[in-house]
């Protein structure tokens, strides 16, 4: 009796966290190992790293879950790997993992973002790509995994996706006397932030990119108007951002067709 009743209950408990996973909020996922070492869930990470824990909450990732018994509060782990061995250890070196210095940790469940990095054209996040030998960037530093969302700009964030470009791009942030209105839906209106097939990561090549908000008319067989102008003789001289051209795409000083 007792016995039966008790597997009626891990059944309902097994419901329960299944319910949990295919609701709103969290989601199942594999997180990184590290051998030897267990789950202890994210108060044990609390007595130490006191700064990281008490935000957490409000990060993208803290919805995550595993399917083990500690099934809830994995969070840290979730990123980390199990962290039974840093935690008796008082936090000895190489007994957990740190995903600054290799992707590989987000990789695992981003699977997409691989292949993206893989591109001809990325930020030198692996390395791989650029013929580096070692990458000069993290995904850190542009997305926040310990407090608010992940990406910037997201939910009530202060900050906006374009201050998290222009912190390094500092050319691109202006403010411009004649600026180019495009930028104020955001950089990657024209950019992808991974990586692209397309030289300088544009999202589409040449003027394909600047015909998508930019109408183009042929009037007759000597004309092609864009923007009011006859462009007929020029589309021939390059990228519409060529030498010449429309140079200071981003915004110019000195004058509004945005050539420097
Ligand atoms: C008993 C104290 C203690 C506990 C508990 C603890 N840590 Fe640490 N941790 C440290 C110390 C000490 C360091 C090294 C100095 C530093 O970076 O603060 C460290 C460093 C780290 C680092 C950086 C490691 C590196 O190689 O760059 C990470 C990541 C980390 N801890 C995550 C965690 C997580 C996740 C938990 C919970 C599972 C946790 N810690 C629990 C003491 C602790
Ligand atoms: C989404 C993945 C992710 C999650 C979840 C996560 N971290 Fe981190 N953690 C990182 C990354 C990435 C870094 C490296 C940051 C950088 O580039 O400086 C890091 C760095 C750290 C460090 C090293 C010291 C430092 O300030 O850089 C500590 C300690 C740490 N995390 C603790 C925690 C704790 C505690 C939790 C849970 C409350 C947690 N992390 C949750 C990704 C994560
Ligand atoms: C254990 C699996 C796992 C790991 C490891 C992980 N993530 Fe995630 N990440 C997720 C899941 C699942 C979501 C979706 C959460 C949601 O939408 O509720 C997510 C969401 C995100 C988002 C936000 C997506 C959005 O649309 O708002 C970003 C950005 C992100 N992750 C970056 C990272 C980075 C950078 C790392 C490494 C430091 C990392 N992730 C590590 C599982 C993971
Ligand atoms: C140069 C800045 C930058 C770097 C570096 C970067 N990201 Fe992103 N990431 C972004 C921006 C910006 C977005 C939002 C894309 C959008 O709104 O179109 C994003 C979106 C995402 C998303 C959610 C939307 C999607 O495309 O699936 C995930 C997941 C993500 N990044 C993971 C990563 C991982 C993993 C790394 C490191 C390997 C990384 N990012 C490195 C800027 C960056
Ligand atoms: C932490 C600094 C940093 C941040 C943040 C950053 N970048 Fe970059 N970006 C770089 C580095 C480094 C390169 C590679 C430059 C090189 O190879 O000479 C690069 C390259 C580029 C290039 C190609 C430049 C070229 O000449 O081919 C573009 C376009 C670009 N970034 C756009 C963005 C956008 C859009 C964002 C925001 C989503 C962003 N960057 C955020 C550091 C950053
Ligand atoms: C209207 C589309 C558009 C938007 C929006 C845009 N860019 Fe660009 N960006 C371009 C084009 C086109 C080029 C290539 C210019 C060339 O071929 O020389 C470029 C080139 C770059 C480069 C390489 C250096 C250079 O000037 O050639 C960087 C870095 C860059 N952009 C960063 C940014 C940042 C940061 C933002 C957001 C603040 C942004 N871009 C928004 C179109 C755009
Ligand atoms: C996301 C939409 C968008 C994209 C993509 C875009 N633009 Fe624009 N552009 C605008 C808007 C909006 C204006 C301001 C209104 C106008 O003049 O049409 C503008 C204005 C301009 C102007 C100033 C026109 C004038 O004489 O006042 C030039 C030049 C220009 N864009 C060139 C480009 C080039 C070159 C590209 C491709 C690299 C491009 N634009 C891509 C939206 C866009």
């Amino acid at each position: 009796m007792t016995r039966s009743l008790m597997a009626l209950g891990a059944i309902a408990l097994a419901v329960l966290v299944y319910a949990c996973v295919q609701q709103a909020g969290p989601r199942l996922v594999a997180p990184p190992q590290i051998a030897d070492a267990e789950f202890v869930g994210t108060e044990e990470c609390a007595d130490c790293h006191a700064d990281k824990v008490e935000h957490f909450s409000t990060a993208t990732h803290a919805v995550l879950v595993v399917e083990s018994a500690n099934a809830t509060e994995i969070g840290c782990e979730s990123c980390h790997g199990p962290g039974s061995l840093h935690t008796e250890s008082g936090g000895e070196d190489g007994t957990i993992i740190n995903p600054k210095d290799s992707p590989e940790t987000c990789f695992q469940c981003h699977l997409d973002k691989r292949a993206d990095f893989a591109l001809p054209y990325t930020h030198p996040v692996t390395g791989g790509a650029l013929g580096l030998t070692t990458s000069r960037m993290t995904c850190s530093n542009c997305h926040e995994p310990h407090q608010g969302p992940a990406i910037a700009g997201g939910g009530t964030a202060m900050a906006s996706q374009g201050d998290t470009c222009t912190q390094c791009h500092i050319a691109q942030r202006g403010p411009f006397v004649y600026e180019h209105e495009a930028l104020r839906e955001g950089c990657t209106t024209c950019h992808r932030p991974h990586g692209s097939p397309n030289p300088k990561m544009l999202t589409e090549r040449n003027q394909t990119l600047c015909l998508k908000c930019h109408f183009q008319e042929q009037t007759d067989s000597t004309t092609i108007l864009i923007g009011g102008r006859n462009h007929s003789n020029l589309l021939s001289r390059g990228t519409c951002a060529s030498t010449g051209c429309h140079e200071a795409v981003h915004g110019s000083n000195t004058s509004s067709s945005l050539v420097f």
